[in-house]
């Protein structure tokens, strides 16, 4: 998968950052109710395009650690100033196994349908999340307009490696595998939220970790 990324880093970065996506990507790093001087970490956070929004909410006291499997996603994130400063760390580091501890909130966008045991991935997830810190998970999913569910399907084939191999629907595995990171995210926290976006081609679930008084 990291080869995947390496040869796709300079055309996702351009993806990544559509003015259409921005106001979604606010949406949720909103959800994660981070206040100045949080530690917010961010799984697969790729060419780090959630890091401005993340670093404006945190302030100069705060932290964001933005962590990716992937080098040249990594470099591709910093070579943008905006995603950079003494307030945001990388870490090339693999989020099944997050080498964090005790962060005050943690967001993953478009990383959830990626893992073979996303139910697993969540878990590691929240148990490096403070009681009373939130985790986020913004992805696409097929939606009720037939046009939105192409569209779905092709941003399946174009971001999931061996897309093209594959002989049954790869959208399909993709799509039970979000679900499975959603319903373990339910189960594990509280407060929940969950919200649609883009004619319901985008959802973003979240919840608060239970136990502690940040909330
Ligand atoms: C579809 S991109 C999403 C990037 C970013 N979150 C965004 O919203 O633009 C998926 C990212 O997950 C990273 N990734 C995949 N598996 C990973 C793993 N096990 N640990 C860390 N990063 C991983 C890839 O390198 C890639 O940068």
């Amino acid at each position: 998968m990291s080869e995947f990324y390496k040869r796709w880093a300079t055309v996702y970065d351009r993806l990544a950052r559509l003015p259409g996506l921005r106001s979604w990507r606010a949406s949720a790093v909103d959800a994660l109710g981070l206040s100045p001087g949080d530690t917010v970490a961010e799984m697969g956070c790729g060419t780090g395009a959630n890091v401005p929004e993340l670093r404006e909410r945190v302030g100069p006291t705060g932290q964001v650690v933005g962590l990716d499997i992937t080098r040249e996603m990594l470099r591709a994130a910093r070579r943008h100033p905006d995603r950079t400063g003494p307030s945001v760390d990388y870490l090339r580091a693999d989020a099944t196994r997050p080498p964090v501890r005790n962060v005050d909130a943690v967001l993953g966008t478009f990383v959830a349908g990626l893992f073979p045991d996303p139910a697993a991935v969540v878990d590691a997830w929240c148990d490096c999340v403070v009681p009373g810190g939130r985790v986020a998970l913004l992805n696409f999913q097929r939606s009720d307009a037939v046009p939105l569910n192409l569209a779905f399907e092709g941003f399946v084939r174009l971001s999931a490696p061996g897309a093209r191999l594959s002989t049954d629907s790869h959208a399909d595995a993709f799509e039970r595998r979000v679900a499975a990171a959603r319903r373990r995210l339910t189960e594990r926290t509280v407060d929940r939220r969950y919200e649609t976006f883009g004619g319901g081609f985008l959802g973003l679930v979240s919840g608060t970790v239970p136990g502690g008084d940040r909330q």
